[in-house]
């Protein structure tokens, strides 16, 4: 989790502001989007729905779409640096394939 954050900041240094200090919020959020990532998998029919209400709230917090899109890279970065050499162009394909689904709901959900 903390590899996930640290890798979005370094993209996106005007996130960072977005967040508080503690911690708890940041892992809940990581949390959420991994099982997204399952769901997409799944292709569980109520995904769209979460997704547009989690849009919602994001847009208080100030997220952009171009954030998520550097949040899902630093997902699949941490990824890719916590798995090392087991890491495989498979993988890699894979993440890239499900996080684009995702982003292309967050996209649809985001109709500033
Ligand atoms: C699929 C992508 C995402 C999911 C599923 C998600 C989900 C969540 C969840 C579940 C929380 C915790 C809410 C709580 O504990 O009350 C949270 C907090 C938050 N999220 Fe996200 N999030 C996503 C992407 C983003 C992006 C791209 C940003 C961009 C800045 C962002 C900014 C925040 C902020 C600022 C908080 C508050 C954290 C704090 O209390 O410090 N999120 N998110």
């Amino acid at each position: 989790m903390p590899l996930v954050y640290e890798r979005f900041f370094a993209l996106r240094p005007d996130a960072r502001a977005l967040f508080g200090n503690d911690a708890l919020g940041r892992g809940r959020m990581f949390n959420e989007t991994l099982t997204m990532i399952l769901e997409c998998t799944r292709e569980v029919g109520y995904l769209e729905g979460i997704v547009e209400r989690e849009v919602g709230d994001h847009r208080a917090y100030g997220a952009t779409l171009s954030m998520y899109e550097s949040y899902f890279e630093a997902v699949v970065q941490a990824m890719q640096a916590a798995l090392g050499e087991s890491w495989t162009p498979s993988h890699e394909e894979s993440w890239r394939r499900q996080l684009e689904h995702l982003l292309s709901i967050v996209a649809g959900a985001d109709d500033r």
